[in-house]
């Protein structure tokens, strides 16, 4: 009797759980692509406002008090790799201005502050038995200190991309295994020093480009072209690495000092070209799955997206390779790794259409064949600065909601967001750059009212900065940064204003006002322009005209446009046959 009533509870447990799992595996819907007018309205209380930076990008100070080399003072310093040949040695000698840079902050009523703290400046060698540099400790010591003075909480990256140099040579950097314990001893000192005032903390940042573009193409440090590889084992060892940071946390850490520990992934939205078009749905989800899904899926549900094992799978066999080039986890790492993401970071700044392309097999191996995919882009879509950053407010809508859908509704920080230019002299009036961020922020807000669970935004980035293999030539800054002064002094651009608005209003109130914040702005950017115009050269052509040159240069037929033609035709030729 009692047997079998041990059973019945078990079997309702089973059916319980069943249940539950079912309705957690929400569906996305690819064919809905709801693309509303501007929504009036706020944020919830307590939504934390920030911007962001990190450390090559803004520090310099590259060999100051003990630092020692990362692989990206040694791959800035070959000739041929950087636009004009820049580096990060000097960039905003944010390492010097430290006070200057949170009142930018505190002017903005920041919440948060993103940063990251270079691996190489606390640990020189990277290997914490060779030594530990107390200049670099004192130095985020301060940092964090000043800005909790402030009232500006830090959400701390451990690595944003600057592997010590030593850990590279010796080992081949991610490529090794190695990488797991040496991050993990650092990021242990880190809890240790740093975790009694940090309470949120980032792991990797994008780690898509850490594995694709340090390994695969070699466009970023360490410069490796292990073409349908490299990406994939700098992938894994990157995964691991995460997981057991997590861990050490959760074990040591969590109790005493009660903080956050996640990742900041980067994905760009993939819509399928036709949303009736099962082909082009198949392959919209590849794209996303091999961008987001290849670290989050891991993360969250054990293991990598079914498509990417069957696709890789499939193409190395077709190389008459014995196994896959992406490599397994064994069932104990699985276990160890899901689960490890108290809350996720998205970094998210364009969208692409999808459509199904078959790449042959002779074409050799890589990343981007095997995913059977081409991308376009609309060329009605405004692409003010980088080459590849179209502005499509709706594609982050789209990809948050995914995120909801996928991953179980996970705790979400946007931890970079923004748009660059493409200018080499001072424009202070972006106005481009109002559009981008009212336009984006605004449907981050949709996404919360679809259910979305986002808890802050950070503007990417607070200053002009190095912007890796683009050097100087691309300014994502809120601020502008005079980098050819030696004092690298700082001043607002108009969507400093902007934002300062969106912030203090926690949202968009009503059209009336949020359309006097742009006049203001563009009223106080213009008289700042003229008060600068006596020791910088200011830009003469209109940044929208420059814009509507690089447009026309973009020739890609969109379904869309492709449709009207066929259709133009078809008329054509019914009409001429009525006569
Ligand atoms: C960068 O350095 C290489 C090698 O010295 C040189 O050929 C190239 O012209 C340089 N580029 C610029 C923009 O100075
Ligand atoms: C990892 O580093 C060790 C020590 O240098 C080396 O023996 C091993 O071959 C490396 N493994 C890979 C995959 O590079």
């Amino acid at each position: 009797m009692l047997m079998m009533l041990q059973r019945c509870v078990l079997t309702l447990c089973h059916v319980l759980v069943l249940v539950l799992c079912l309705s957690a595996a929400e569906d996305f819907d690819w064919t809905k692509n709801d693309r509303s007018s501007f929504y009036y309205g706020s944020f919830p209380t307590g939504f934390s406002w920030g911007a962001g930076s990190s450390a090559y990008q803004t520090e310099g100070a590259w060999d100051k008090d003990g630092k020692g080399m990362s692989i990206w003072d040694v791959f800035s310093h070959k000739k041929g790799k950087i636009a004009l040949n820049d580096t990060g040695d000097s960039s905003c000698d944010g390492y010097y201005k430290v006070k200057e840079d949170i009142a930018l902050m505190k002017d903005l009523k920041l919440n948060h502050y993103r940063f990251s703290i270079a691996w190489p400046r606390v640990m020189p060698t990277g290997i914490k038995s060779d030594y530990i540099n107390e200049k670099g400790i004192k130095y985020y010591d301060n940092l964090i200190d000043l800005l909790l003075e402030n009232k500006i909480t830090p959400i701390v990256t451990l690595y944003h991309w600057d592997l010590p140099q030593v850990l590279q040579e010796k080992y081949g950097g991610w490529q090794n295994i190695s990488m797991v314990n040496y991050f993990n001893d650092y990021a242990n000192l880190c809890f240790e020093r740093f975790g009694n005032r940090v309470k949120y903390w980032v792991t990797f940042n994008n780690p898509w480009s850490i594995a694709v573009e340090g390994y695969e193409t070699g466009e970023h440090a360490p410069g490796m072209r292990l073409k349908g590889t490299g990406a994939y084992r700098a992938a894994h060892n990157i995964i691991k690495a995460h997981a057991k940071v997590w861990h050490t946390y959760d074990i040591q850490w969590r109790s005493k000092q009660r903080g956050l520990i996640g990742i900041s992934l980067s994905g760009e939205w993939g819509e399928p070209v036709d949303i009736t078009n099962q082909k082009d749905i198949e392959a919209a989800e590849r794209y996303v799955q091999f961008y987001f899904g290849w670290f989050a899926t891991p993360l969250f549900h054990g293991d990598y997206p079914q498509v990417m094992k069957d696709y890789i799978g499939k193409k190395s066999a077709q190389h008459g390779l014995g196994s896959s080039r992406l490599p397994t986890f064994s069932p104990q790492e699985k276990s160890y790794i899901k689960g490890t993401c108290d809350f996720l970071g998205i970094g998210h700044f364009t969208t692409r259409y999808i459509t199904q392309k078959n790449f042959p097999a002779n074409l050799g191996n890589s990343y981007f064949t095997d995913r059977d995919l081409a991308e376009l882009v609309d060329p009605r879509w405004p692409d003010p600065g980088s080459e590849w950053l179209y502005s499509v407010p709706w594609g982050f809508r789209r990809l948050l909601n995914f995120v909801k859908t996928q991953y179980g509704n996970p705790m979400i920080y946007i931890t970079e967001n923004g748009v660059s230019e493409k200018m080499m002299c001072t424009e202070l009036c972006d106005d481009w750059r109002i559009q981008y961020y009212k336009d984006y922020i605004n449907e981050m807000l949709k996404a919360i009212k679809d259910g979305v669970n986002i808890k802050g935004y950070t503007a990417w980035s607070l200053l002009d900065k190095f912007e890796w293999d683009e050097g100087y030539s691309e300014r994502f800054g809120l601020y502008y940064v005079d980098f050819r002064n030696k004092n690298k002094p700082r001043y607002p651009k108009a969507s400093v204003y902007y934002y300062k608005r969106i912030i203090s209003s926690n949202g968009f109130p009503n059209q009336r006002e949020v359309e006097s914040w742009k006049r203001k702005a563009t009223e106080t950017c213009s008289s700042s322009n003229q008060l600068l115009a006596a020791g910088l050269c200011l830009c003469i052509s209109d940044p929208l005209t420059s814009h509507m040159e690089m447009v026309t240069e973009i020739v890609v037929p969109t379904v869309c446009t492709l449709c009207i033609l066929l259709s133009a035709i078809f008329l054509m030729f019914l009409l001429r046959r009525r006569n």
